[in-house]
């Protein structure tokens, strides 16, 4: 396996996936990397890999790599005939919803996530009758069902572009954003606006505390401390930023701070490491399970086996893609614009169902 023939696409991997793997390991992965994009092309495949891939995967076999939003506008972009979803079960959904056409593919069904994991259909329609008059926003980590009963639908990356907007489209001081505790607490900081929250967690960011920050920022005073919007509030308050997974991939692009810590799953900055040698990151590490669970060899499996289809019942995903492609019809978030918005934070009530 170590001396096999290598493309030279992926010979050329090398220098960027250095980075962050020993050489003994590209050799034992890069094979793999070339059947699998020996197999796309046969297949007229994608692979949309998540920012919290591993670099073998994001490098490598990622034809498109980003945040939840960004591979959704990808998925409905894409004129390939197979999805390979390198994310987690909501995510290949998402895409199934808007490209009902193409074939969806998920190297490992049990991928899953605790915040759609921690709502369903049921719940939601509840919420509504309890309070009636108010929009209800939904993450995009969330089961097509959950999407079907939603009036629209955001990431971290757009929930308070979402929230604001859809506040002042229905008159409203008020709106209901399921099902993540945290991102609903943070957003009503970042807007003013009250929310009516669900007690969802993310089980890879709600493992960080404020004291995590302060110990991190006394022993690196000179690092950028960057927090996803899935943080408890007190995370978020204490950090430089936050952001989605893209936003933070564009603060560290476009202002290339000399040492970062990113508060999020840990190949995030294995990945933006890869391509950013001036950057020193602190890696506090926490790993997504379900993330984790996607390989090269099961992405290899996938093309090769035609394996796992993502299929959404049509009712379910004609009411899903309506608040699904309101969403994506936003235009993209105005990143830069936000560099500073945990400093302007309100202080408005949220209510936990
Ligand atoms: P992003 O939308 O920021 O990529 O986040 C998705 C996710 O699952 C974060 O935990
Ligand atoms: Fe879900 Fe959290 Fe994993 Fe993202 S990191 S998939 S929100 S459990």
């Amino acid at each position: 396996m170590y001396d096999a023939d290598l493309s030279p696409q992926t010979e050329a991997l090398w220098p960027t996936l250095s980075a962050r793997m020993t050489s003994l390991e590209f050799r034992a992965a890069a094979p793999l990397i070339d059947e699998i994009n020996r197999l796309k092309h046969e297949r007229n495949a994608v692979i949309l890999a998540h920012n919290y891939m591993t670099p073998d995967i994001f490098h490598g076999v990622g034809d498109y790599v980003g945040d939840s939003l960004g591979l959704a506008r990808e998925a409905q972009r894409s004129d390939a005939s197979v999805i390979v979803q390198a994310g987690v079960l909501f995510m290949a959904e998402t895409s199934k919803v808007l490209c009902p056409d193409k074939r969806v593919l998920i190297p490992d069904p049990l991928a899953g996530c605790s915040l759609a994991s921690s709502i369903t259909a049921a719940d939601v329609r509840l919420i509504r009758q309890r309070h009636p008059g108010f929009p209800v926003v939904g993450y995009v980590n969330t089961t097509a069902e959950v999407k079907a009963e939603l009036d629209i639908c955001c990431t971290s990356a757009n929930a308070v572009q979402v929230v604001e907007q859809i506040a002042a489209e229905w008159g409203t001081d008020k709106v209901v954003l399921l099902p993540d505790e945290f991102l609903a607490r943070n957003v009503a900081r970042q807007t003013g606006v009250k929310i009516i929250a669900w007690a969802g967690r993310c089980e890879v960011h709600e493992r960080f505390n404020a004291q995590d920050i302060w110990d991190l920022r006394a022993a690196y005073p000179d690092a950028e401390v960057l927090a996803h919007p899935e943080c408890p509030t007190e995370v978020v308050e204490a950090s430089h930023f936050t952001g989605s997974t893209a936003a933070m991939t564009d603060y560290i692009a476009k202002r290339k701070p000399a040492r970062v810590v990113l508060i999020t799953e840990c190949s995030m900055a294995d990945n933006i490491a890869c391509e950013s040698p001036g950057v020193e990151f602190v890696r506090p590490c926490n790993l997504c399970p379900h993330m984790k669970r996607i390989t090269l060899q099961n992405i290899r499996d996938a093309l090769l086996l035609d394996q796992f289809e993502v299929t959404v019942d049509e009712d379910v995903a004609a009411r899903a893609r309506a608040a699904v492609q309101r969403m994506v019809d936003l235009p993209p978030p105005a990143v830069a614009a936000r560099y500073d918005m945990v400093k302007a934070m309100h202080h408005v009530a949220v209510e936990l169902i």
